[in-house]
């Protein structure tokens, strides 16, 4: 049995630049969604703490820049903060500090081999949009989005290859206010505002496709969805049913709209039955319908499944917005989790990867996976992250069962994260790096942990060694 990855497997690891950089109003930046979130605490969250500060990786990209390398990376995903380049989002002009930043950045990844794979939409919607627009539930920030767009990619097109349009584009409907920088009017149905965020970021993702072309038309474009494949509670059908509809609403639809162009007749029903339409004109349409024959490659992360079981409705459209908008999903029974109650299931995971492919035919790239845990440095100086290269191990084993027995065609693997910073509810405790990230009160000091050496292995043999 061959133990290699298929040859042209990317390697490398991934991040949220809001969640690592710091330095949150330096060199012109504005404030955006995530600085300005307030936090509710998620199950086993203990602190949140101060983005300004985060992995002060602002400072000392150069750094991580240089252990990645060590470690062999080939592929190193991050995003250009929006609000560093329009620090508020309607400004006419970019920020050349910001822009400079970034090319700083590339020129350092491509001197140490890597590829650099950049998305776009990170968390990072200038808070201004928010305020003063209410983000993507107006579709006027489409157009701030494309004119930054237009700045990002013409600036770039010569060094990047590998572009994402929007970080978890599916998770808006259940963060508008961190994905989308949109809040939902009290008077507004759940219905209406999942249509409305799910139409702009749609449109949002058509035009960034087609713009990064326009400037590049070599360069390979994806989306990206958050795939949390959500199983039956028990084998009853209406389970079954009820995980085909959730799968279908919270994840899939994204893909399902970039693919083919147009909305699925699933969507459809659902808009007729509560009585909307689609919030679009034709021109947007038609958009919609021309990017999807450019897309190139499907971009995902993983990290857990969960489960589902049917809520009791008898009426079989107010079943679906039972299912999409009240109905809680839990870790399964046969599956560990870990401090913050994220199911662990690799199998689940060569299942997801072949869905992907299966339903859309195009090469998956995996741009996040990882484990969070509490970790210290222990009196020798190490930080011993066992149950993270289990994970990790774990995972590319699967991933490479869906590759070399489903496959399944996958083009890399970036792991999350070469390095700690913030989750997404900015708790620094909560790390998932291969790179320890010490306090500022220790200069911020990088400590490559058990799992760095471990990964740099891994890459060394294409997966041999697992
Ligand atoms: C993904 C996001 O949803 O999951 C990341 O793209 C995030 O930005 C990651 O950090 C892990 O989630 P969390 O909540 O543990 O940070």
């Amino acid at each position: 049995m061959l133990k290699k990855f298929p040859e042209g497997f990317m390697w490398g690891g991934a991040v949220s630049n809001v969640q690592a950089e710091g330095s949150n109003l330096t060199d012109g930046k504005g404030w955006n969604v995530y600085d300005a979130l307030e936090i509710k605490k998620e199950t086993g969250q203990v602190d949140i703490d101060d983005t300004n500060i985060a992995s002060n990786h602002y400072r000392q990209f150069e750094e991580d820049i240089e252990y990645m390398k060590q470690c062999g990376y080939t592929a190193y995903r991050f995003s250009v903060v929006w609000s560093r380049i329009h620090p508020n989002g309607d400004d006419e002009q970019p920020n050349e500090l910001g822009l400079a930043y970034y090319d700083r950045m590339i020129d350092k990844l491509l001197e140490a081999g890597i590829q650099p794979v950049v998305s776009l939409v990170h968390f990072d919607m200038p808070a201004n949009l928010l305020k003063k627009y209410n983000g993507l539930a107006n579709r006027q920030v489409v157009d701030f989005f494309e004119r930054h767009v237009n700045v990002v990619a013409e600036r770039f097109k010569d060094k990047v290859k590998y572009w994402i349009t929007y970080n978890e584009i599916n998770t808006i409907t259940g963060h508008a206010e961190l994905v989308g920088g949109a809040i939902k009017g009290e008077q507004e149905t759940d219905a209406s505002f999942f249509n409305t965020i799910t139409c702009n970021s749609q449109l949002a993702h058509a035009k960034a496709l087609l713009t990064i072309k326009k400037y590049n038309p070599d360069a390979w474009v994806s989306g990206m969805i958050a795939y949390t494949p959500v199983n039956p509670r028990t084998s009853k059908p209406r389970d079954v049913l009820a995980a085909q509809i959730f799968n279908n609403f919270k994840s899939l639809i994204s893909f399902d709209i970039m693919n083919t162009g147009k909305f699925p007749n699933y969507y459809l029903n659902f808009l007729n039955n509560n009585k909307l339409a689609i919030a679009l004109n034709d021109t947007d349409l038609n958009t919609i319908k021309e990017a999807s024959k450019q897309l190139d490659y499907l971009a995902v992360s993983y990290y857990q499944t969960r489960t589902i079981a049917a809520p009791e409705v008898s009426d079989e459209a107010a079943f679906i917005n039972a299912v999409i908008f009240n109905t809680p999903t839990v870790v399964s029974e046969h599956s560990k989790a870990n401090n913050w109650g994220w199911a662990i299931d690799p199998v689940g995971y060569r299942k997801a990867l072949n869905d992907i492919y299966q339903r859309y035919g195009k090469p998956v790239f995996v741009v996040e996976n990882g484990l969070a845990l509490v970790e210290e440095v222990n009196e020798n100086g190490e930080v011993i992250d066992d149950a993270r290269i289990q994970y990790h191990k774990d995972h590319l084993i699967a991933m490479r069962d869906a590759a070399l027995i489903d496959g399944t065609e996958l083009l890399g693997y970036l792991a999350w994260a070469p390095f700690d910073f913030l989750s997404s509810h900015k708790e620094m405790r909560k790390r998932y790096g291969f790179v320890y990230i010490d306090s500022q009160e220790n200069n911020f000091k990088r400590i490559p942990k058990k799992s760095y050496y471990w990964y740099q292995d891994v890459i060394k043999t294409h997966g041999e060694s697992l």
